[in-house]
């Protein structure tokens, strides 16, 4: 019998609803609070920063929201993404799991970050907003907002993290194709940027630091909105049509995840392929474990605190209740840039409060190991975050096999490596290795946490 390798959607067969999982969860999430007064935070405090779509979404509590045509439209560009069956890799562990994966790395982009890029984009434009600016890590993100301004024609200022602007230089050079100037932080064009110039002049970047850029850019001027790529609920929201797919996929498949693995920056394509799944879990009470997958040198869910924490790293976003290393802990200078982010989503973060879900964190040079396997054997480099998603499948896949059970693993390949080579050209040279913070390290970071409430 021949076997079936890449399971599709037809365009009949695509989910045209986003799921909103606070409709289902037994706890929700605290609510955020407005970083002055500190009182729960209402919409109107957003409405300087984000279409008034999206914070509808933000603040949603029923169980589906609509995807708007246009949005359909353009997700048919790579939508539905394949789910694969990694028959080569399940050969070369020798191992008894079913491995698949849903393979994000097929978007114009190389990731899943589209999938909310477009509909921020959409929601903006049909606001008539004409400028926008954003931050990026690894350049996933601002390459997909930078794709999504372009189509509606809105102009895009991305503050990309200056680690990454020095090892991603093609990255830089697809969003700029797209039409979005791209500026390395920190900068000097922000009161945020100067500031930590001021304090570290040979400051590498970090998220936190480049989003503060980003909302301080938007807040100063009626006409500029901000774009989040990760954390927020609608960003979330958005990805959760990863995860819808799947769930038809595996159907089709005849079969049924007993493991779902995703890498986490923020939380956006781990709560893409879960979330849908977690609402399976719950309502028909399987016991489907759900594993976020983190990096040793930014362990925020493994070994941060639950506790209100700014979503940057100046403190000039709603304050959060989240799993947060501190947020002005610096993260090491990883390959994985899109995972060196102190914080996470509220609703991850009170899934993983509630057991719902559990989080690890892998050391950079197995995660590099486990993406060299990948590509290997199933063909495709994997982008550095994605890779940490891999290496906690091999994990448990060789577990599997000390036990000789015969399970089903699911994880999201959240992109393609094409970009980022030149982590691989480092890995291969024997350049790279591994972080282990000091708790002394995050005891100092997380203090500061007391002064904030
Ligand atoms: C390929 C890829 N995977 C994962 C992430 C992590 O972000 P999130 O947790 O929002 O998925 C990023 C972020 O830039 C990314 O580019």
């Amino acid at each position: 019998m021949k076997k079936t390798k890449k399971i599709l959607l037809s365009e009949k067969e695509m989910p045209t609803q986003w799921y909103n999982i606070v409709a289902d969860m037994p706890n929700k999430p605290l609510p955020a609070l407005h970083p002055g007064t500190k009182l729960p935070l209402k919409k109107e405090d957003l409405v300087p920063l984000f279409a008034r779509e999206l914070i509808n979404q933000e603040f949603a509590t029923e169980p589906y929201i609509e995807i708007p045509d246009e949005v359909q439209e353009l997700y048919k560009i790579w939508r539905a993404t394949p789910l694969v069956r990694a028959y080569a890799l399940e050969k070369a562990l020798d191992t008894p799991a079913k491995i698949y994966f849903k393979n994000e790395g097929t978007s114009p982009a190389g990731s899943h970050k589209p999938n909310t890029a477009i509909p921020q984009a959409y929601y903006n434009y049909k606001q008539g907003i004409k400028r926008m600016t954003t931050e990026t890590g690894g350049g996933q993100w601002g390459t997909a907002l930078s794709f999504a301004c372009q189509h509606f024609g809105i102009d895009l200022k991305v503050f990309m993290v200056k680690v990454s602007y020095g090892q991603k230089p093609y990255r830089k050079l697809m969003m700029n194709t797209w039409g979005a100037d791209v500026i390395p932080s920190p900068s000097t064009l922000t009161e945020a940027g100067r500031k930590i110039l001021q304090e570290h002049p040979d400051s590498s970047g970090s998220l936190g630091i480049a989003i503060s850029e980003a909302v301080e850019m938007a807040a100063r001027d009626p006409y500029t909105n901000y774009s989040l790529g990760s954390v927020l609920n609608h960003v979330l929201l958005h990805q959760t049509i990863i995860g819808e797919e799947a769930i038809l996929q595996m159907q089709k498949a005849e079969a049924e995840p007993d493991i779902i693995i995703g890498c986490f920056g923020g939380g956006s394509n781990f709560a893409g392929i879960s979330f849908p799944f977690i609402r399976e879990k719950l309502k028909k009470n399987k016991n489907t474990r759900i594993i976020a997958v983190e990096p040793q040198s930014c362990p925020k869910l493994t070994r941060g605190q639950f506790h209100y924490d700014f979503g940057d790293s100046v403190g000039l976003t709603p304050l959060l209740p989240m799993y947060t290393l501190g947020h002005d802990f610096q993260p090491a200078d990883i390959h994985a840039g899109g995972l060196r982010y102190h914080g996470a989503g509220m609703i991850v973060s009170q899934l993983l409060k509630d057991r719902l879900i559990e989080a690890v964190a892998i050391p950079q040079l197995e995660t590099f190991k486990a993406g060299i396997l990948f590509a290997q054997t199933e063909g495709i480099i994997p982008a550095p975050e994605s890779t940490h998603a891999i290496a906690q499948t091999i994990r448990e896949a060789l577990i599997a096999k000390e036990e000789r059970k015969e399970k089903t693993i699911l994880f999201n390949l959240s992109g393609h490596g094409m970009i980022d080579l030149f982590a691989y050209e480092q890995y291969l040279n024997g350049n790279l290795s591994d972080f282990q913070i000091p708790d002394i390290e995050i005891n100092r970071s997380l203090k500061g946490l007391d002064k904030l409430m």
